[in-house]
């Protein structure tokens, strides 16, 4: 840090220049504000700071004043967290033939006329906010996005790249007029993913450098350029359609792309300049709900009609719909009305009157196409026709709007009263319109608004409680203004929207099929009711292919894999990157850990002292990216946007990701220590995505086992399918082999359940499992495997392949010698005999089931299975006695064991016993009974369609019988 009082260098982040004493203040070169000493980017603008600090009364000092190129304030190096994920527009610019144009000429010479043209692109990148990576001699390379995010990252890069053209073709002129030949440039844009990366080149120096295929398509756009124009890809293309003139230039093949890409020229600004006008040029979504804000602004314009002023003041996050409930507001209510618009821009915070000029231009009705002097004459005959009083103000109109008479009458005029009378002249002539009928300014987005246009704006505010003028105004809740207390001030804050009119959003462009009710319900939920963050995932799933557009609306590939659009993500990007860089490292982390954690967890995770991550938790809270939610025994915290967090996590690089999850794993393994079993998820889910793979299978096959346990099996498969494809970084040898058993076995016992139990995947499941059995000779292992294995065969009904596996788990149960085995072996093989049509020996295995009523380890609903299909035996061997007092007696057990699916499998065995034994309505009655608990413990297939089948058999039957007995 040098103080530019003595010039002596100064360590970062002291206040007091330790030589001359002079109080150091960090002065942003675009904004001016003054910024304490150790921030790297302006609070007010979010530009970065340079390093060169003024002492408080000297002057500011200016890179490059002397017209020379230096990328002095892109050498102090943006801090970021050992690099980032960003999404970014690159640009490439460099003066066209430049080698013939150097050819002949001194080295000296040339850098005279180089040099210049540098400067302008520089500069043109800087005035959007562009950050300068480099000068490559006789061009530059700069990017837009990074180090600070903006959401409107592209379009700046394509303003920068009209600047740079419009300015060197100016330079050009110059230079040919000194008898050089003319300069030409040539610039490439592309927009894409990046690492950005700080990386020290020796001797101190440090540089800040994007790596990614993103920058290498930019540097292909320049070259693939036509002299003097601008080239930009088909990802930047789509942001910017519409905002810009773009002209198709054909596919074209570029050096280390395989496949031809598309080439645009942007020739000029396009007729869009807000994200509403391209939305509305898109096709409106219908509007939706806010009938109070309706209400309220329609109130206000009754009072305004009637000589009573108002202002309304509309505050949200960005996409809520400020812009849109103005819009609509208008289009309902401007009739009688003068209508009068200005926008801020995102970029605009350093250019004077913007919106002002914007808002005159509106007024006056002057076009681009109008040269200066029809803007004079249609400026000057609409003032004068409006009231000749007002002719005082014509010279500072003009001034403003850049056609000023030469020579200009006001070059004598103060700074300062020329400001204010030109301010004056403005309100004068509003209010004097608002005489002629009401007067309805619009102001959007006062979070981007420049000073003077501030200025304009306080005034109005201050001179229209008695005119017929209502003021619209909207922003941000980062904005704050001083007309709260104004009797004749509405505020109206927006919320998202609620769950009902984000319901009718998404009907809307979704349409109402059933089959899109899930995708709704985590639409939703992901963007909580933001319509902008809707309609952008709705778009982004369309133009991804993840959902078609034929009549009706279809899902085709599974939701997760869209990624986020770059619009969301810009938007929520600028709103983290405007944080300190200790802030976002927290967020990141806190990102990592999950949308909602407990403070204990984060504690362990982040390591910093406890007040100190106290209060960063409580910066963040007031910036409302998390929210505490009382929670026992400690506080919780949620992050306020899913978005946002998926954003943060999004940023980071995937080293440190895993590192973070790994350290969360940890975290859990430790706060939770004694109830482990409750974070099974939790577990899976960090370390699965941390270098710790053998914690990551353990941690999956328990979480799997649970679900299994819940039957959530499809969940349950979620889990082990990720532990298959971890277990292939493991070293090969006996221990995976082992854990791939064990994962195999559960995927078998859970795939009849989605896939049905004759699915081919359950085949591959226990066939494999069947390998690494033989591999290891573990019995009791085997003896699951073929368990399964023999339904698989049953269900396809290959009752030979069954009975002969059921008769070696005969054997290995007795080998085991484990009662519950023999009695589970003897019941498959009971059953099998049965089908089989062997009626007496079926009895004989059947029997077994008895034995293991009372045993603690046999599985209930096998038990039952086996009891009801003897009580099938004995009914058809003749034994009805025998077989009543079977299914009576497995009814009474079954309901004392509290195991719903036993309980459901009873039923619904007893329910087809009742109708051998044509006992309709116990048939009835059974099959209901084993549906309800279907219904109530959500258990699939097999057991709900073979009560359903039973209960409309029954159904059926009873009615053929009482049709029957009509009959006859
Ligand atoms: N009530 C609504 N019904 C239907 N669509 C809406 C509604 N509100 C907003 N939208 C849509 O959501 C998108 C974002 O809205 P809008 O541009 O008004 O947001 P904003 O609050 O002005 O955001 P920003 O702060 O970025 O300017 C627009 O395309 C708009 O049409
Ligand atoms: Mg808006």
């Amino acid at each position: 840090m040098r103080c530019t009082k003595c010039g002596a260098e100064n360590p970062a982040g002291k206040r007091f220049c330790g030589d001359c004493g002079a109080a150091l203040v960090n002065r942003c070169a675009r904004c001016s504000a003054e910024n304490p000493p150790e921030k790297r980017f302006c609070g007010d603008c979010g530009s970065a700071l340079g390093t060169d600090v003024v002492a408080e009364g000297g002057k500011q000092s200016a890179a490059g004043a002397d017209g020379g190129v230096r990328i002095a304030s892109e050498s102090q190096t943006p801090e970021t967290i050992d690099g980032e994920r960003k999404t970014v527009t690159a640009l490439f610019a460099d003066i066209k033939g430049s080698t013939e144009l150097m050819e002949d000429i001194d080295p000296e010479e040339a850098r005279a006329i180089v040099d210049p043209a540098l400067k302008l692109m520089m500069d043109a990148a800087h005035r959007y906010d562009g950050y300068v990576v480099q000068s490559t001699g006789d061009g530059i390379f700069a990017l837009f996005g990074a180090p600070m995010a903006h959401e409107d990252h592209p379009q700046r890069a394509l303003y920068a790249a009209l600047r740079m053209q419009e300015d060197l073709k100016r330079y050009s002129a110059r230079v040919v007029a000194d008898g050089s030949s003319p300069i030409q440039g040539r610039v490439g844009i592309n927009t894409g993913e990046v690492v950005v990366r700080s990386i020290e080149t020796g001797a101190g120096q440090v540089e800040y450098t994007p790596i990614g295929h993103t920058t290498n398509l930019a540097s292909r756009m320049q070259t693939a350029a036509p002299v003097g124009s601008i080239a930009v890809s088909e990802a930047t293309r789509r942001l910017c359609e519409g905002y810009f003139v773009l002209k198709p230039l054909g596919a074209t093949k570029v050096k280390g792309v395989s496949e031809p890409v598309n080439v645009y020229e942007v020739t000029g600004l396009g007729p869009l300049r807000t994200r509403l006008q391209r939305a509305a040029a898109r096709g409106l979504t219908k509007f939706v709900g806010r009938q109070r804000e309706m209400e309220a602004l329609k109130h206000a314009a009754e009072q305004a009609k009637s000589g009573h002023g108002q202002i309304v003041a509309a505050m949200a996050e960005p996409g809520v719909g400020k812009s849109r409930l103005f819009f609509e507001f208008k289009a309902t209510s401007q009739s009688g009305w003068m209508v009068l618009e200005a926008f801020s821009v995102s970029h605009g915070k350093a250019s004077a009157y913007l919106p002002v000029i914007d808002l005159l231009h509106d007024y006056f009705e002057i076009t681009s196409e109008d040269d200066e002097r029809k803007r004079r004459e249609k400026a000057g005959g609409k003032v004068l026709m409006l009231d000749r009083t007002l002719e005082d103000a014509l010279p500072h109109l003009f001034s403003l709007l850049g056609i000023a008479e030469t020579p200009d009458p006001l070059t004598q005029v103060d700074g300062q009263v020329k400001k204010r009378r030109t301010l004056e002249g403005i309100k004068r002539i509003l209010l004097r319109e608002s005489l002629n009928q009401p007067l309805m300014v619009i102001f959007e987005d006062l979070h981007w608004i420049d000073g003077e246009t501030q200025e304009l704006l306080n005034l109005l505010a201050d001179s229209i409680a008695n005119a017929r003028v209502l003021m619209m105004v909207n922003y941000r809740p980062e904005y704050h203004h001083e007309w709260n207390n104004r009797t004749y001030c509405t505020q109206l804050r927006l919320d998202p929207l609620g769950k009902e009119n984000a319901g009718e959003m998404l009907s809307e462009l979704l349409g109402d099929a059933v089959e899109l009710n899930a995708l709704k319900r985590m639409m939703t939920e992901r963007t909580q009711g933001n319509p902008f963050f809707i309609e952008e995932i709705v778009q982004a799933l369309v133009d991804e292919g993840v959902l078609v557009r034929n009549g009706t609306v279809k899902v085709t590939r599974p939701l997760s894999q869209v990624h986020l659009p770059a619009t969301v993500q810009g938007m929520l990007a600028s709103r983290i990157d405007r944080l300190a860089a200790e802030q976002k490292e927290l967020l990141q982390a806190l990102a990592v850990i999950g949308r909602e954690f407990p403070l204990g967890l984060i504690r362990r995770v982040v390591q910093r002292a406890d007040a100190e991550l106290d209060r960063m938790l409580a910066e963040l809270q007031l910036a409302e990216f998390i929210y505490e939610q009382p929670a026992f025994p400690e506080v919780e915290y949620t992050f306020k946007h899913a978005l946002t967090q998926e954003v943060a996590y999004n940023s980071i690089l995937s080293e440190r990701r895993k590192a973070l999850h790994e350290r969360a794993g940890q975290a859990i393994e430790r706060l939770y220590a004694d109830h482990l079993d409750d974070h099974l998820d939790g577990l899976a889910h960090h370390y699965s995505r941390s270098p710790n793979a053998g914690k990551a299978v353990h941690y999956l096959h328990l979480a799997a086992e649970q679900s299994a346990m819940l039957t959530a099996d499809l969940q349950a498969l979620t889990y082990l399918d990720r532990g298959l494809e971890l277990l292939q970084g493991l070293p090969e040898g006996r221990e995976r082999d082992r854990q791939e058993l064990a994962l195999q076995i559960a995927r078998g016992q859970s795939l009849p359940a989605t896939q049905g139990f004759a699915a081919p995947e359950t085949m591959r499941a226990f066939g494999r499992a069947r390998e690494l059995c033989l591999l290891f000779g573990e019995k009791a292992q085997l003896f699951s495997v073929l368990y399964g294995l023999r339904l698989f065969h049953r269900w396809r009904l290959e009752l030979q392949t069954a009975r002969q596996l059921e008769e070696q788990l005969v054997s290995i149960a007795e080998e085991l010698n484990n009662p519950a085995k023999l009695a589970q072996a003897h019941g498959s093989l009971g059953a099998e005999l049965l089908w089989m049509g062997e009626l007496l020996a079926a009895r004989e295995h059947l029997e077994w089931a008895k034995a293991a009523i009372d045993s603690a380890e046999s599985v209930p609903h096998q038990t039952a299975a086996s009891l009801s299909l003897l009580a099938w035996d004995l009914a058809i061997l003749g034994f009805f006695d025998q077989s009543m007092k079977v299914s009576q007696q497995t009814l009474v057990w079954v309901q004392g064991v509290s195991r719903p699916f036993a309980q459901a499998i009873t039923l619904q065995f007893t329910s087809e016993f009742d109708q051998l034994r044509r006992d309709e309505q116990a048939a009835w009655e059974h099959s209901g009974s084993a549906l309800a608990l279907g219904a109530e413990y959500g258990f699939p297939g097999p057991t709900s369609s073979a009560a359903g089948h039973g209960r409309t058999h029954s159904n059926l039957v009873a009615r053929a019988f009482t049709r029957d007995l009509h009959e006859n």
